[in-house]
């Protein structure tokens, strides 16, 4: 059977880094505080000349070397943002074009947080029903540009970037020890649509909006909902939480990921943590902290990944692939 098996991942972050202490001096807030609650410590801020379509593509020409492959290798784009350059057409056809493509097909995923992790599993299902054989699969985006810097509840917990990987068809035996994608299970939930949202959209206000979140209210979700999805995948695989070798969450607050990981059984040494420098970047979370592990030697050919995410809407998932 085919597998969808990862080839190369990549990164690009914004020059400007923001500490927490940068924002004590523009806002009722402290460096204790952020880096308490949340495990933040810095993010990246995008420049003017910086975008989700520039910092998408710079992103996935790392993937593709690492890949050893050319852009004409390339038949499916799938970029997860909630932050695209326009609101059409999708930054999905403008990473294509800087990349120089007119082969194949792109479209962007908009699933907040979650949006790496569904377009991973979306690529999947294109790979194996034969629609493409080579994707590359961005998460990227400038939350900075949507936050009501006055809001210190909200503007302290963002920041900028983008993750990709270059996903290939391969062929597999149809078992666990397969390389590739392996299982993955994707949830959501509208009734939460509240909770977490952007106050603006071009049917309703014709602006674009502020990020609103009740933080409490998220968080206190978060971890029912993650472990939920594990918990799916687990069972599809026929596998615990001892059978993984690196746990790869999306980095929204160091508490949620610890009371998960702990919930579930993993081991805190199979945690890959970002947080603290990249904060939340919502959908180029989980890529942005793949090639962090992988650059760092962690993640190496053969070794079982879990992913995870949740995020407004309330979406949320998770996938379980052999690198
Ligand atoms: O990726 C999408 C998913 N999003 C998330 O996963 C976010 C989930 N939520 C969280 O991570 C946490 O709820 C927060 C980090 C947002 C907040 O942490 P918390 O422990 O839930 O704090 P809280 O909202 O209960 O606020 C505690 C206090 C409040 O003051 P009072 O009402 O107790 O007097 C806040 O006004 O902390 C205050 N506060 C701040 N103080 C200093 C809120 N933000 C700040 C701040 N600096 N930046």
């Amino acid at each position: 059977m085919i597998r969808s098996t990862v080839r190369g991942v990549g990164a690009a972050l914004p020059r400007r880094i923001m500490t927490n202490k940068d924002f004590e001096k523009l806002l009722e807030t402290s460096d204790e505080w952020i880096a308490q609650r949340t495990g933040i410590r810095q993010r990246h801020i995008a420049s003017d000349d910086e975008t989700t379509a520039s910092l998408g593509e710079a992103a996935a020409r790392r993937a593709l070397d690492a890949a050893g492959l050319t852009p004409a290798d390339i038949d499916l784009i799938v970029v997860a943002t909630s932050t695209p350059n326009n609101t059409f057409p999708a930054t999905a056809v403008e990473i294509q074009e800087r990349l120089g493509m007119r082969q194949g097909f792109a479209f962007d995923m908009q699933a907040v947080c979650s949006g790496f992790v569904y377009a991973i599993t979306s690529a999947d299902l294109h790979i194996r029903g034969g629609l493409a054989k080579r994707a590359l699969v961005i998460g990227s985006e400038t939350f900075s540009r949507i936050l009501d810097w006055t809001d210190r509840t909200t503007c302290v917990l963002f920041g900028d970037g983008a993750g990709a990987v270059v996903l290939e068809a391969r062929e597999g035996q149809g078992t666990m020890s397969d390389r590739g994608i392996l299982a993955e299970a994707l949830r959501s939930d509208g009734s939460h649509k509240d909770k977490l949202y952007v106050d603006g959209g071009p049917s309703t206000t014709q602006t674009v909006g502020h990020l609103r979140m009740q933080g409490r209210e998220v968080f206190k979700h978060a971890v029912g909902m993650i472990t939920d999805v594990i918990e799916d995948v687990f069972g599809q695989a026929g596998i615990t939480a001892e059978d993984i070798d690196w746990f790869v969450p999306h980095q929204a607050n160091k508490r949620i990921i610890d009371a998960s990981a702990k919930k579930l059984g993993i081991a805190e040494e199979k945690v890959v943590i970002t947080v603290d420098m990249h904060g939340n970047t919502s959908a180029a979370s989980v890529p942005l902290a793949l090639n962090q592990a992988v650059s760092e030697g962690k993640i190496k050919e053969g070794d079982l990944v879990l992913l995870e995410a949740m995020g407004g809407g309330f979406t949320w998932g998770a996938v379980l692939l052999r690198w």
